[in-house]
């Protein structure tokens, strides 16, 4: 018997644009994640670490590219104070920053699906610090690079791609 038309599609683009005070990562990356389950085009494993890796991407987008917030906010530990929280809530009301669009393009071939994260804001820095002792930040980047088979850093605007090569579930 004939499977559902999502085991057939061989190639879509989808593009989505989000104000930032509306958006939610985690609930875009889980109905995206169930889009490619849908399609099947990932293994489970595969998809989930999409669905992390497009969580990270979209909250460095929302934060730091519209809210511009400082990770530095977040406090040396997760003892100290934290004033990220508070300055996200308050900015997230501000109509100049919240209303900054994050724009997402979702491209899907035979061989791969890709995302690509945009926003307004002034782009990821090229040099990264690496601070010696453990912080409670700093790890979006380097998640996103384990998860995805491709990460593409752009500025001006600022970009962020993610890419993972299909691979049958059976293999
Ligand atoms: N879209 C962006 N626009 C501007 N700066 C960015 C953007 N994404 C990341 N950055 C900068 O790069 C730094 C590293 O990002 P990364 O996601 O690795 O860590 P983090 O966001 O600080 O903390 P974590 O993701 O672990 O909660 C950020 O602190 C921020 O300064
Ligand atoms: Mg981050």
């Amino acid at each position: 018997m004939q499977k559902s038309i999502f085991n057939y599609i061989e190639g879509a683009s989808l593009t989505l644009r989000f104000k930032a005070c509306d958006l939610d990562p985690d609930k875009v990356s889980s109905e995206i994640g169930e889009i490619i389950s849908k399609m099947n085009i990932l293994t489970s494993q595969q998809k989930d670490e999409f669905v992390v890796a497009t969580i990270e991407a979209l909250l460095n987008a929302r934060d730091h590219g519209c809210f511009e917030l400082n990770s530095k906010e977040k406090g040396k530990d997760l003892y100290s104070p934290n004033t990220y929280e508070d300055k996200r809530q308050k900015r997230m009301k501000d109509p100049k920053l919240g209303n900054r669009e994050v724009q997402v393009s979702i491209n899907i071939d035979a061989n791969k699906i890709s995302i690509q994260v945009k926003d307004p804001g002034h782009g990821i820095p090229k040099k990264l610090s690496h601070p010696k002792d453990l912080r409670p930040y700093g790890m979006g980047i380097k998640l996103m690079r384990k998860l995805a088979d491709r990460l593409i850093i752009k500025q001006s605007p600022s970009r962020v791609i993610l890419v993972k090569y299909r691979r049958s579930n059976n293999e």
